[in-house]
């Protein structure tokens, strides 16, 4: 589903990712880990086109990063969800409209929003927060509706980038479990973390990238 096919980025002075070949299958939660600078957020912005390789071609489901036009991300864009460590989160809309935004701009019609923009706060336990306002929230509670946010699009894969890096350990193992629960329900996810204490009790396969290289899958 995921395809990385001798892959780099360099951004020059040595910085980057180096000749990365690995895949990630359909259903599969896989850990990316390893120090803070080592490359885990370049990767994550490889698989959501945000970056464009320098050398060799990433493919997601159908799409090519060396095929891939400009305007072509956004169709990309709505099978990948990606979360945050700072939830980004907009401040001045509602919980609701944050979530049903992505549906908006994909000219869903409003009774089919509002059914899968409620559906999607029910299943992170929100469904009451509707009205709220993120400032209003906890990290949690915020990191919980960015989550609904990127899965109301019914994504192929959920990318996390440090999810649990705002948050408290009992906090951060909620969301983890969260994630573990979409990740049941059949979607992909792909977090990359700093935290090997987090992820180290889970079963799932971890790739491993030290200083732009993958060093274990
Ligand atoms: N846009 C950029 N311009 C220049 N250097 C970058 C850019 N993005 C990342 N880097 C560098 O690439 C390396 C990997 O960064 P990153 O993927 O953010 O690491 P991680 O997420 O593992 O902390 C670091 O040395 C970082 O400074
Ligand atoms: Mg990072």
């Amino acid at each position: 589903m995921i395809y990385f096919y001798n892959v780099s980025k360099e951004f020059g002075r040595g910085a980057g990712v180096y000749d990365l070949n690995f895949n990630i299958h359909k259903g599969e939660f896989v850990c990316i880990v390893g120090p803070s600078g080592a490359g885990k957020s370049t990767i994550l912005k490889l698989i959501y086109m945000d970056e464009k390789p320098t050398d060799g071609k990433v493919v997601v489901d159908n799409f090519d990063s060396s095929m891939l036009q400009k305007d072509g991300i956004p169709y990309l864009r709505r099978r990948v969800g990606m979360i945050f460590q700072d939830f980004q989160l907009l401040r001045d809309r509602n919980v609701y409209d944050n979530v049903a935004l992505a549906l908006r701009v994909m000219r869903v019609r409003r009774k089919k929003i509002k059914k899968r923009v409620l559906q999607a706060l029910n299943s992170v336990g929100l469904g009451h927060r509707a009205q709220y306002y993120p400032q209003e929230l906890s990290g949690g509670e915020q990191q919980r509706v960015s989550v609904a946010r990127a899965i109301v699009k019914e994504p192929i894969v959920l990318l996390a980038d440090e999810p649990t890096g705002n948050l408290d350990p009992q906090v951060a193992r909620e969301i983890l479990a969260l994630l573990r629960r979409i990740n049941e329900q059949g979607t992909a996810v792909v977090m990359a973390t700093h935290n090997y204490n987090l992820i180290k009790n889970t079963p799932y396969r971890r790739i491993r990238i030290e200083e732009g290289r993958v060093v274990d899958t």
